[in-house]
Order: C-alpha cells, then structure tokens, then sequence
C-alpha cells in the first residue's frame, strides 16, 4: 500500500519493459513483420514513412520491418524492399529514424524467397506472376529452391541450388545482416518460416536433396544454421536476434514441433535470442491456411519452444485484444506478443490495449499531440455519461 493507502498498481506485463542484450523496448507488444508489397526496385517511399511512422506512434515496444530481401532473386514480389546493397540500405535511414522518434525500436527481417519468389502481389492474386501482371510491367525471374519442385501446380519450378552456389546465399544474409546494423536498425529477424528459402531447406516436403543440406533432419538444418552463424558473427553481439520459425508444416510426413524444438535448441547455441513461432506456408502462399485458425492458434507451439528449448520466444496470429496478450504472458507461454494484421485495422492497438488494461489512465502513453485532448474527451464523455 502506498502512504496514501491506494492500492499499489503495478502495470501488466504487457506493458512492462523488455531488455533483450543491448535492446530495452518500452513494452512488449512487437509489430511482426508484414511485407507491404509497395517497394519500386527495393525501394522504400512515402507508403513505407507513413505505414512505419504510423505504427510506431501507435506505441509497439518493437517494430520488426517486414521481410526485406538479400538478393534481387530472393524477393517474393517486385513489391519487396531490399538489402541487397549499400544504397538500398541507405534508403532504410528515414524509416528507422520515424520509428525511433516515436519510441519503437526499429528491427527489421531478413529473408529469401527461394522458390517463392517471383509472385503476385497478393491483390494481384498471390499465385505465380501471369500475363496481366506481365503487362503491368512485373516480369518472372528465375527462382531458385532446395529441390525442382513448385510451391504449387502452376508456379515457376525452381532451379536447384548447387551445394558450391549455398555458400553466396549464406553470405548475402550475412552482407544484408551488417548492412542493416550500419544504418541504424537495432533488432534483427531471419526469415525462417513460410515456405521461403530457409523454411523450404528445413520441411522434407520441399527438400528432396541427398547432398550435405538434404537427407536426414541435421542435413535440412544445414542452412538455417549457416546462415545463423554468419549472421550472428556480422551483427553486433549486444543486439538482439530473432529467428521466425514454421513451427508446423501442417502436412502428414512434414516438418513438426519436435522439429521446432531440436532447431530452436541448436540455434540458442549459435546465439538467437528469440524464436518467433509462425506456421506453415510451406507450399502455395504463405497465407494458405492447413492449420485450423482460432484465437492464438500458434500461441501452444510458443510455450512448448520456449519451454522444451529453454529459449525466448515470440507468440504470433490471431491474438486480438490486450486481455488475451496479457493472459500469454502472464501464463509464461511467451515473452513478446506480436500484433499484426490488429495493427493494420488499428494502429492505435498497443495504447488502446493498456487503456483496456487500466495501464494509461491519462493517456499518457499517446502521443502528446493527441494524448492531451483525449483525456479530456474521456473525462467529458464520463461526466455528460455520453
Ligand atoms: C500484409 C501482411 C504481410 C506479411 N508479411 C510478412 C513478412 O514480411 N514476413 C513474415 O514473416 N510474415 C509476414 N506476414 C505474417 C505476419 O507477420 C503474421 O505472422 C501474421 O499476420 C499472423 O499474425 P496476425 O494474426 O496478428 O496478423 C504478413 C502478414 C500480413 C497480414
């Protein structure tokens, strides 16, 4: 009790800070990372400043930027954003800038298509680029995989990748990874999920291969944690890094979370901070649903990772309100909550879930241009009973 003998409140832990290594977010409520399609040659522009701007300002402790590709190949959509060079990294300086002034920690996530790649934008019809994308000017490139086999019936089969040409892969990860530390950005991601190059390693769905990165369990492993290792050693150690996995592939004879548990075990050792545990996506576009869909589906693969891997972990999809993101954490299945498609609906989620959650009486945690003037519409609207 306090000398004034209220109650003392002590704020959710949804709205608690979080230090990750060198990383303190101001909450613990992550924008996950949600490609916006809208890059010219891996470009950012206005869309991005305003999207960015516009997140952060809602109040998310970490914003993850969405997936931005290593190699001009490895983009899923001519939409993508990229860190395939210095210049295009450049680019990024406004938007990590937006996100620190209104209090978010920029992060961002690295990926590769592989044999995803190529695709339409998913207003398009998120299938494989077709003559009327052609016309608007989004030509197919080659795209490259574990094995020659399709995402689905109809889309580009993919050149295997030789064993000697995995090594430029690993290491254009690695180029984009201290690319992404040099401009400004303060978390990292590794694209590991969804049917995407690494996921597509890692699922004997998608790899067929009976080299050094196929067969058994530690050979589909192989590339992950190349890329894993040469990641870590070019970000700097005091940052935090995140690995999105598929935790399930969803598919009899497919990737499970037993799977999920041996790679988390082994990539905490390699020096990941925090699995996020997304899943499936493995064939057809990263949305097709196999696995049934309810409030926080993913949510037990966070708390069984965590719990069997003894890692941080990150729950994902489909968790809608405050309430239910406190529950997470509090029962200790996660320690980060991440928001994402709430967040396009209301990018004011974060501050209107501690409102819900009595943790911003005054609206304080609003923006100060905005914070004033809400609180006294609040006190009017309880004073008229409006
Ligand atoms: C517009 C959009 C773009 C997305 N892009 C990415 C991406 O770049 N990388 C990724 O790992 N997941 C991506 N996702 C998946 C989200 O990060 C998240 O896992 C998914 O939306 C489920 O969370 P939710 O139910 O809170 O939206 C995207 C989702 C949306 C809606």
């Amino acid at each position: 009790m306090s000398a004034a003998g209220e109650a003392e409140t002590e704020l959710p832990l949804l709205f608690q800070p979080i230090t990750i290594k060198g990383m303190t977010a101001r909450n613990r409520v992550v924008v996950p990372p949600m490609c916006q399609y809208s890059a010219v040659n891996g470009r950012p522009n206005d869309w991005h400043l305003v999207h960015y701007g516009a997140l952060a300002r809602g109040g998310a402790g970490l914003i993850i930027a969405e997936a931005m590709a290593v190699e001009e190949r490895g983009r899923i959509t001519h939409g993508d954003l990229g860190l395939w060079t210095d210049e295009l990294a450049g680019d990024m300086t406004r938007l990590i800038e937006i996100m620190k002034r209104h209090g978010a920690v920029p992060g961002v996530q690295i990926a590769h298509a592989g044999r995803k790649a190529a695709t339409q934008r998913p207003w398009h019809g998120l299938g494989a680029l077709n003559e009327d994308d052609i016309a608007r000017g989004d030509v197919p490139w080659e795209s490259v995989g574990a094995s020659p086999l399709p995402a689905a019936d109809g889309w580009l089969v993919p050149r295997q990748l030789a064993e000697a040409e995995i090594a430029g892969i690993v290491q254009a990860f690695a180029d984009a990874a201290r690319r992404a530390h040099q401009v400004g950005f303060e978390a990292l991601e590794i694209h590991g999920a969804h049917g995407y190059l690494i996921q597509s390693f890692l699922s004997p769905l998608s790899n067929k291969r009976n080299d050094g990165y196929g067969g058994d369990l530690r050979g589909r492993m192989r590339l992950a944690l190349e890329v894993t290792e040469a990641v870590r050693a070019a970000w700097p150690e005091d940052r935090p890094l995140f690995f999105r996995i598929s935790s399930i592939d969803g598919f009899e004879g497919g990737w499970e979370i037993d799977d999920s548990v041996v790679l988390a075990r082994e990539l905490k050792a390699l020096g990941v901070d925090c699995i996020d545990c997304s899943s499936g996506g493995n064939s057809a576009s990263a949305t097709a649903s196999v696995i049934p869909r309810s409030r926080g589906f993913q949510v037990p693969y966070a708390a069984e990772v965590k719990r069997r891997a003894e890692i941080m972990t990150m729950a994902v999809g489909l968790i809608l309100d405050g309430k239910h993101a406190e529950e997470i954490l509090q029962s200790g299945d996660a320690d980060l909550i991440a928001i994402g498609r709430e967040v396009l609906y209301n990018p004011f989620w974060a501050v209107q879930a501690a409102q819900e959650l009595g943790a911003d009486t005054w609206f304080e945690m609003w923006p100060e241009q905005y914070g004033w003037w809400l609180d006294r519409r609040a006190r009017s609207i309880r004073k008229y009973g409006l």
